[in-house]
């Protein structure tokens, strides 16, 4: 039986974690972002902004992952580990998008637009992969440091909520054992 393009998308989608140094063409780019913006949201707040980062701007974006390793490493007593590999998990990718998450005053609104905005990097994540792009979502100190604030031009009522790094696959990404969603419905009749 033929598959579903959705359902197989879903289904075959995996985290990338190597990428080949092919650039993703700007106009590929751009449909990407603006299929992401079809995410629903509760009152049509469109809550979702991006960032790209690529070029020299990946390169400060290194930077400051190695200065926040630093840091948290003469804070804990630790060694900071391996900086270079560190930075070429910033680099490697060539296109950075983070999704940003504008702030509505209303908390309640906030929570809400969290979600569209996570679903929102999800089409992106998974219309990507349609195009044999690979993604890897983060979170972690270049997302929660304030420092990446200035880098990325965030105004105060912005808040990113992950970055995607892009690029073509240079590995064959894996299958994990996941759950089967019986193992985890119960049904109340
Ligand atoms: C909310 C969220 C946060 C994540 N943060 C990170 C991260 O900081 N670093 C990372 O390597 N992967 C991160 N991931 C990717 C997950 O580790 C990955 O999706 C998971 O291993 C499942 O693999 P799959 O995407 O191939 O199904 C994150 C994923 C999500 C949804």
């Amino acid at each position: 039986m033929a598959e579903h393009p959705v359902f197989q998308a879903v289904r075959q989608r995996r985290t990338v974690y190597r990428f080949r140094s092919q650039e993703i063409a700007p106009e590929v780019l751009s449909e990407l972002l603006e299929a992401a913006t079809n995410a629903p949201n509760h009152r049509h707040t469109e809550p979702w902004r991006f960032v790209v980062v690529r070029g020299a701007a990946l390169s400060r974006l290194a930077d400051l992952r190695v200065e926040l390793q630093m840091e948290r490493s003469a804070r804990d007593g630790k060694p900071p580990g391996d900086l270079d590999a560190l930075r070429r998990e910033v680099t490697q990718a060539r296109t950075i998008v983070y999704v940003i998450q504008h702030l509505d005053a209303d908390e309640k609104r906030q929570r809400e637009d969290y979600a569209s905005c996570a679903i929102c990097a999800y089409i992106l994540q998974l219309t990507a992969w349609e195009r044999g792009i690979g993604a890897r979502w983060h979170t972690g100190q270049l997302v929660a440091s304030r420092k990446v604030r200035p880098l990325l031009g965030l105004a105060d009522d912005e808040e990113p909520i992950c970055y995607l790094a892009l690029g073509y696959p240079d590995e064959e990404p894996k299958p994990w054992r996941k759950k089967t969603a019986q193992e985890l419905t119960r049904y109340v009749e």
